[in-house]
């Protein structure tokens, strides 16, 4: 049996989201800032069901569902990206072990990467968000071997062949360059596994250190190894548009 679907007062639904006073989101509402399942509503006395309202403030959308959840980690170094470890080793699953949701990571870090990996159980963004369709940019930083000669920049993103096809990066520069290594930041929109290691193997600077700390908008900061926060609403509806929702 399906239940009827709580109808909620918009600007109680907006307050509620942490967008605005209900004062504050009743003005948002009369000015035509806000749309419900793609229409522009301007009526005060509009209810929505918050469950499955589509629901945007100036076209960026707006998560008005209580029970979802989306968190950055800055995953250490060494800890593997799993919710479980049947051999005991370190997994992200233990730092969210005491949350009531059932929470899993958007794709993987390899247990040698360190940096952003986001927590969610939203289902529908977490897929799109993998899904190499939608060529989501994520961004690393690798100290690699080697000098890194001119025009490196120029064959990684004119695409380099690997043993499974070939790979594009979307952006590279140097950050640093030391006698015989160098820090780099290179941006990729796939994630097939342990990509940017061998990609820049393939090119003769084998990785030495790699952190991701960027996913789109949402990027690592100063959230050090092993903490979590939760994203902003501006970081949320990046990832939704960046993705189509
Ligand atoms: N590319 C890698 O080589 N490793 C990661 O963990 C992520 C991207």
């Amino acid at each position: 049996m399906t239940s009827e679907p709580e109808l909620v007062r918009l600007q109680k639904v907006l307050a509620k989201a942490g967008v605005a006073s209900r004062r504050a989101a009743e003005e948002m509402i009369v000015r035509g800032r806000v749309s419900v399942d793609g229409e522009v509503v301007r009526e005060l006395g509009t209810k929505v069901d918050p469950d499955t309202a589509v629901i945007r403030v100036d076209g960026d959308r707006v998560v008005v569902r209580d029970d979802l959840v989306y968190l950055a980690l800055n995953k250490p170094r060494g800890m593997h990206s799993t919710m479980t470890d049947d051999r005991g080793r370190p997994c992200v699953g233990d730092l969210v072990a005491d949350r009531t949701e059932r929470l899993f990571h958007v794709g993987r870090l390899d247990a040698d990467t360190e940096g952003l990996l986001l927590l969610t159980n939203d289902g529908e963004l977490a897929h799109r968000l993998m899904h190499p369709s939608y060529e989501v940019l994520k961004t690393y930083v690798a100290e690699v071997e080697g000098v890194v000669p001119r025009g490196l920049g120029a064959r990684l993103t004119s695409g380099v062949e690997l043993d499974d096809g070939p790979v594009k990066a979307d952006r590279f520069r140097v950050l640093d360059s030391r006698p015989g290594r160098a820090m780099v930041e290179i941006v990729l929109h796939e994630g097939r596994n342990h990509i940017v290691r061998r990609l820049l193997d393939e090119v003769g600077h084998p990785v030495r250190r790699l952190v991701r700390t960027a996913i789109d908008d949402v990027t690592l900061g100063q959230l050090k190894p092993g903490s979590l926060r939760p994203l902003t609403r501006k970081e949320l509806a990046a990832l939704h548009a960046a993705v189509g929702l």
